[in-house]
C-alpha cells in the first residue's frame, strides 16, 4: 500500500457489535450496507479511509462518487469552519454573500445561455425540479429517459430511473417513458470504435471511418419510441453523459447529439444529469455533456458539488428558470450559506489542485492498466469510461458476455476490500465494478489498486480450477 503519513484519531465511539445492533433496531432497513461484514468507517483523509480499528483503505468509490476533491480536503474544511462561526443559515428570502458569490462562480463554468442556478439539497430534488421546469416551460408533459439510467428515488424521478431494483410496486412514472439504452458493450449493437474512451470494447466492428452502424441502429430505436410511445410534442429528454449506477455505460459518440436534435424538433428540452459526471471527473472536460459536443437546456448537479456536503443544483437559462417564477416556489435549505461556501471551496480546490487534469492523466493510466487485465482474464469482459469514471464489467466469458454470477463477483470484491481497496458495484446484475475515486488519487495508488485487483482475479482463477 502506498505510504500515507496521516495518523487517524483513536476510535472512541461504541464497539462494532453495538453499532450493528443499533443499525438493525433503529436504522431503516431500506438502507443496506456493502460487504458480508460491513465496514465501520471512522475517519477520512484525501483518498484514504480508516475503519474503527485504524485499518486504512484506498477509497475508489468516494462515498458513491461524492468526495470529489478528497476526504476532509483542508481548503473545503477551512472554508466551512469559517462560515460555521459566522452564520449557519438564513433562507433565501434575504440576501447573503455566499449564495451570490457561488452562483457567479458556478455559472461562469457553463457556456451561454446556461447562466442561472437554483440550488437544492440532493440530486433527486434537482432532477425533480428539472422535470418540473421542463413541463412548465414547454407546457408539454412527457419526458423520456434511457433504460438503465438512475435519476433519483423521489416519487417524481422514480419515473425516470429505469432499474428494476429501484422500482417499487406503487404508482409512479406518469408521463415518463424509457427508451433503449445504447450500450455498445452489452446492447445488440456495438463495436470497436463506438465510444469516447481510451479503451474500446472487444466486439468486432466493420464500420468505415466516420460511420457508426451502432449509433444509427440505436437512433432508429429512439425514433421508434418517439413515434410510438409519446405525443407529437414532449417536455424533454434526460440522460447522464455516462451512466453511473448502471456501471459507467457509454453510448456511441454522436448518439446524444442526434437524440437532442430529435427532442428539440418535438418542442422538448434536453436535460443533462451531471450528478456523477460533473466537476472534471471525465478528465477531458469539466462537464460530461461537453464530451458529447452538445449544450443542454438544463443541467443537474449533486454529489461531487459539495465534496460530501449535502447540496445540489439545477443550472439552466434565464428563460426556462422564469417559468417557475409565475407562482411561488421555495426551498428552505437550498443555497444555504454553509453549502455555498463548501461548493465554492470545492471549485477552488479543483482548480488549484489541477484535479480535472489529474482525472484525465490518472484515469487514462488506470483504464489502460485495467485493459491489460481484461486481455489476460476471460472473466473481465469490458473496461470502459473516461477519466476517473470507470467501469469494469465481469462476465462468464467474452463471447457470451453473460454476467459473472453474483457470488463469484462478491468473492473478488470482498478480496479487494480485505487487501485494502474499496470498489463500488453497478449494473442490472451488479456485474460491474465501479471505480470513481476522489479525483486526488495518484498513479502510485492506481498501481496498488490494479495489483490488488490482479491478485483477486488470480485467486478467482485458482478457486475455479479447484472446483
Ligand atoms: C446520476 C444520478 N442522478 C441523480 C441521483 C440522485 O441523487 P441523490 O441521491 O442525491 O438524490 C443519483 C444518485 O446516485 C445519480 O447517480
Amino acid at each position: 500500500m502506498p505510504p500515507c503519513d496521516f495518523v487517524p484519531e483513536k476510535y472512541e465511539s461504541y464497539p462494532y457489535e453495538r453499532m450493528q445492533k443499533i443499525r438493525e433496531q433503529n436504522v431503516a432497513p431500506a438502507l443496506r450496507t456493502y460487504y458480508k461484514k460491513p465496514l465501520l468507517l471512522h475517519q477520512g483523509h484525501m483518498q484514504w479511509l480508516f475503519d474503527h480499528e485504524g485499518r486504512r483503505y484506498l477509497d475508489l468509490f468516494a462515498g458513491i462518487v461524492t468526495v470529489s476533491v478528497g476526504h476532509c480536503h483542508p481548503k473545503v474544511t477551512m472554508a466551512t469552519q469559517k462560515q460555521l462561526a459566522r452564520m449557519w443559515h438564513t433562507t433565501n428570502i434575504y440576501m447573503h454573500p455566499a449564495i451570490h458569490e457561488y452562483a457567479e462562480k458556478l455559472t461562469s463554468l457553463f457556456p451561454d445561455p446556461l447562466k442561472v442556478v437554483y440550488l437544492t439539497n440532493s440530486g433527486s430534488e434537482a432532477n425533480d425540479l428539472a422535470m418540473f421546469m421542463a413541463r412548465l416551460h414547454t407546457r408539454n408533459f412527457d419526458i423520456i429517459s434511457l433504460r438503465g439510467g438512475y435519476h433519483g428515488g423521489s416519487p417524481y424521478t422514480l419515473g425516470l430511473t429505469s432499474l428494476t431494483s429501484y422500482k417499487h410496486g406503487v404508482a409512479n412514472g406518469f408521463g415518463c417513458t424509457t427508451t433503449m439504452l445504447p450500450d455498445v458493450f452489452r446492447g445488440p449493437w456495438g463495436g470497436s470504435h463506438c465510444r469516447d474512451s481510451p479503451v474500446q470494447t472487444v466486439r468486432k466492428c466493420s464500420c468505415t471511418e466516420g460511420a457508426c452502424l451502432a449509433e444509427d441502429q440505436y437512433i432508429e430505436q429512439f425514433k421508434d419510441t418517439l413515434n410510438t410511445s409519446v405525443p407529437k410534442t414532449v417536455a424533454g429528454f434526460i440522460a447522464e453523459p455516462i451512466q453511473g449506477v448502471n456501471g459507467a455505460v457509454q453510448y456511441p459518440r454522436n448518439f446524444l447529439k442526434e437524440a437532442y436534435q430529435l427532442i428539440r424538433e418535438r418542442g422538448g428540452l434536453c436535460i443533462s444529469d451531471e450528478v456523477q459526471t460533473g466537476f472534471g471527473r471525465t478528465g477531458s472536460h469539466f462537464w460530461g455533456f461537453q464530451t458529447h459536443g452538445v449544450v443542454p437546456d438544463i443541467v443537474t448537479l449533486a454529489k461531487g458539488i459539495g465534496n460530501g456536503f449535502p447540496m445540489a443544483a439545477v443550472v439552466t437559462t434565464k428563460e426556462i428558470a422564469s417559468s417557475l417564477a409565475q407562482n411561488l416556489h421555495f426551498n428552505t435549505f437550498g443555497g444555504n450559506p454553509l453549502a455555498c461556501v463548501a461548493g465554492a471551496a470545492v471549485l477552488d480546490a479543483i482548480e488549484e489542485d489541477c484535479l480535472q487534469k489529474n482525472s484525465e492523466d490518472v484515469g487514462t493510466y488506470m483504464l489502460l492498466e485495467l485493459a491489460k487485465l481484461r486481455d489476460k482474464f476471460e472473466i473481465v469482459g469490458d473496461v470502459r469510461g473516461k477519466g476517473l469514471m470507470i467501469g469494469v464489467e465481469m462476465v462468464t466469458d467474452k463471447d457470451s458476455r453473460r454476467p459473472l454470477p453474483a457470488e463469484e463477483i462478491n468473492e473478488i470484491w470482498e478480496d479487494c476490500k480485505d487487501m485494502g481497496v474499496l470498489i463500488g458495484r453497478g449494473g442490472l446484475y451488479s456485474q460491474t465494478f465501479r471505480i470513481k475515486p476522489p479525483m486526488c488519487i495518484t498513479k502510485r495508488d492506481v498501481d496498488f489498486a490494479v495489483e490488488v485487483f490482479h491478485t483477486a482475479l488470480q485467486r478467482h482463477v485458482e478457486r475455479a480450477a479447484a472446483k
